[in-house]
């Protein structure tokens, strides 16, 4: 990059070795936050306003804090939509996506009630509303702060099939209500290490106890009372933690388990049926 911006990127530099990436996130940032096009940021003699150098060193602020982008853009592409997202809510994953298409992809029938356990910023509800304008997804979470941030992407999305819920877990819901439980529920363990980088992220979205099994083990025996017959059960998990995950669903009942790898082939999602 030779331009003005050089500057800031030496700045960059100075707050990390992987000055490449940041430099990356800073470009994207240029064009996402600022409107700048690639021929303003790569000309020699741009010249950014009080505004665009304001905004450049907020950036960096944040950046040297530790903030991820999406966050500091507020916003977060997920399954071709933007989601509104903040430190309220976990940033939409990529693995998401997998478990979010599968579901897309099972001939949803119009009129099929489908629950998001935990549904933090609304990626996986909201994203299955908006493919199926004809089913009806509920969306809960225990947290009011991740149901504001579901709202705001509700009304961002357009969408009226799409209703949410307070309630811890699936307690306050009526037996033999849904179709289909979808759920990425908090997963880390206690003092996993991968929690240090996760500094910015609601704790309440990332830790579960019973090494990070134990919402797994309320939300299946909780879901085999509130399934309709036939109907299934789905979780994103840890990569290590399927095997388990399996047993768990076993044990209260649910059939034909179905493992799905993510993008780096390790069995990431657990089907099953009642
Ligand atoms: C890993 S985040 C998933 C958020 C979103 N569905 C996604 O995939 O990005 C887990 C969510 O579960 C919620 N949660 C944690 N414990 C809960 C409980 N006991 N009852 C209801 N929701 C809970 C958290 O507030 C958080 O929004």
């Amino acid at each position: 990059m030779s331009s003005k911006l050089n500057f800031y990127i030496k700045k960059i530099e100075e707050i990390s070795s992987d000055d490449n990436n940041l430099s990356k996130e800073l470009i994207f940032y240029l064009k996402e936050k600022l409107g700048l096009s690639d021929i303003s940021i790569f000309i020699e003699d741009y010249k950014l306003s009080k505004e665009e150098k304001n905004s450049i060193n907020y950036f960096i602020e944040q950046k040297k804090n530790g903030v991820p982008l999406d966050y500091i853009l507020q916003n977060s592409s997920f399954y071709n939509n933007d989601f509104f997202v903040d430190e309220r809510v976990l940033i939409p994953r990529p693995e998401t996506e997998i478990l979010v298409d599968y579901i897309n992809n099972l001939n949803l029938s119009p009129g099929i009630k489908i629950l998001d356990a935990g549904v933090g910023s609304g990626c996986i509800g909201a994203s299955l509303a908006k493919a199926n304008p004809k089913t009806i997804v509920y969306g809960l979470d225990y947290s009011f702060d991740a149901l504001k941030v579901a709202n705001i992407n509700k009304k961002k999305l357009e969408l009226d099939n799409f209703y949410l819920i307070n309630s811890k877990w699936l307690n306050s819901l009526k037996e033999n209500t849904f179709n289909i439980v979808v759920s990425n529920p908090p997963y880390i363990a206690p003092f996993d290490s991968h929690l240090d980088k996760l500094k910015h992220e609601p704790i309440s979205a990332l830790v579960a106890n019973k090494n990070g099994l134990e919402d797994f083990d309320i939300i299946s025996f909780q879901a085999m009372k509130v399934i309709k017959d036939d109907g299934l059960l789905a979780f994103e998990h840890g990569n290590n933690q399927s095997n388990e995950v399996k047993k768990i669903m076993t044990r209260y009942g649910f059939k034909d388990i179905n493992l799905i790898n993510d993008y780096q082939s390790q069995p990431r999602i657990t089907i099953g049926r009642k």
